[in-house]
């Protein structure tokens, strides 16, 4: 990767996390290249990194390896259409990590053979501790492939899913999942509170709790399940609790919502698909 010339249409959140995260990498600053069409956007990035940010996205598309999509969904035919015949002219790997357009629709935009992998980050991605999951179209080769990987590992954790449609069940799991967590761990502090802690103390033993949960389960060999069990001695507190949940229907409820938030971003997925 660290021969390969990075460009970036959109320097905004996401597109920043990136290119901090392939810096952080050790990707010289002179690979990468911006762009945005909001001026200042364009100087928030140029100082944050020092790296070259244009106006102009047929420019610095020029010589480019990789060209990475970060510009919202709406935006996305109207932007690659502009750029189509100097991507026609390049051959650059395509990366679009925009929400709900799907790989043919990138394609029909950007014009016809491109290698072009469809990335969906999620938003601790800003923190570099995401989850993403990629696939790619028929024209991406394995080198194309890996340097996807890698530029999408500088923010977290990527994998690839062989079947697109699995994107909205993706979406539905990791690209929601950060606000499930947030609600869990709101509603424990308000029921902590109620219970007599501090505002504060609620707050940062929940927090705690749950980054410590969290950091086991991903080191630990045992599913969670398991883990589940091994804090949960017969007759004891945690029991108790997890009674109430379970009867209170915990499992069918996820299933639930995972499966309503699904619906919905093949919902919107298919809106997105332009005319
Ligand atoms: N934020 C997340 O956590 C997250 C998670 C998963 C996926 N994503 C995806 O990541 C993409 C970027 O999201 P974001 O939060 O970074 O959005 P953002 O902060 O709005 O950044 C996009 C930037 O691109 C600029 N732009 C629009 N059209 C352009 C063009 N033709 N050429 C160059 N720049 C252009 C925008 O300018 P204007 O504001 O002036 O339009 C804006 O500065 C979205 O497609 C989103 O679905 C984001």
């Amino acid at each position: 990767m660290k021969n390969s010339k990075i460009s970036f249409i959109g320097c905004g959140n996401m597109g920043r996390s990136l290119i901090g995260g392939l810096i952080a990498n050790g990707l010289p600053v002179n690979s990468i290249t911006g762009t945005d069409i909001n001026a200042e956007q364009r100087q928030t990035a140029a100082s944050q990194f020092n790296i070259e940010v244009l106006e102009d996205n047929r420019q610095a598309i020029k010589d480019a390896d990789v060209v990475v999509l970060a510009v919202k969904p709406q935006s996305m035919q109207e932007t690659l259409q502009a750029i189509s015949s100097d991507l026609a002219h390049e051959k650059p790997l395509l990366i679009s990590i925009a929400a709900g357009i799907q790989l043919s629709h990138l394609g029909l935009w950007a014009g016809e053979e491109l290698a072009i992998v469809r990335a969906m980050p999620n938003t601790p991605a800003l923190i570099q501790s995401g989850a993403t999951a990629l696939c790619a179209n028929q024209y991406t080769n394995e080198t194309q492939r890996d340097l996807a990987e890698t530029i999408m590992r500088s923010v977290g954790l990527a994998l690839w899913l062989d079947d697109e449609t699995l994107m909205d069940t993706v979406t539905a799991l990791s690209g929601s999942g950060p606000a499930y967590y947030f609600l869990i761990m709101e509603v424990m502090e308000k029921a902590a509170t109620r219970l007599g802690l501090s505002q504060e103390h609620a707050r940062i033993l929940t927090l705690q709790t749950a980054f410590g949960a969290a950091k086991m389960a991903l080191e630990s060999n045992h599913d969670t399940e398991t883990l589940r069990k091994q804090v949960t001695s017969p007759g004891g507190t945690t029991e108790q609790a997890l009674n109430v949940l379970m009867n209170g229907g915990i499992e069918d409820l996820f299933a639930e919502a995972l499966k309503a938030a699904q619906e919905r971003s093949a919902e919107l997925a298919a809106s997105l698909g332009g005319e």
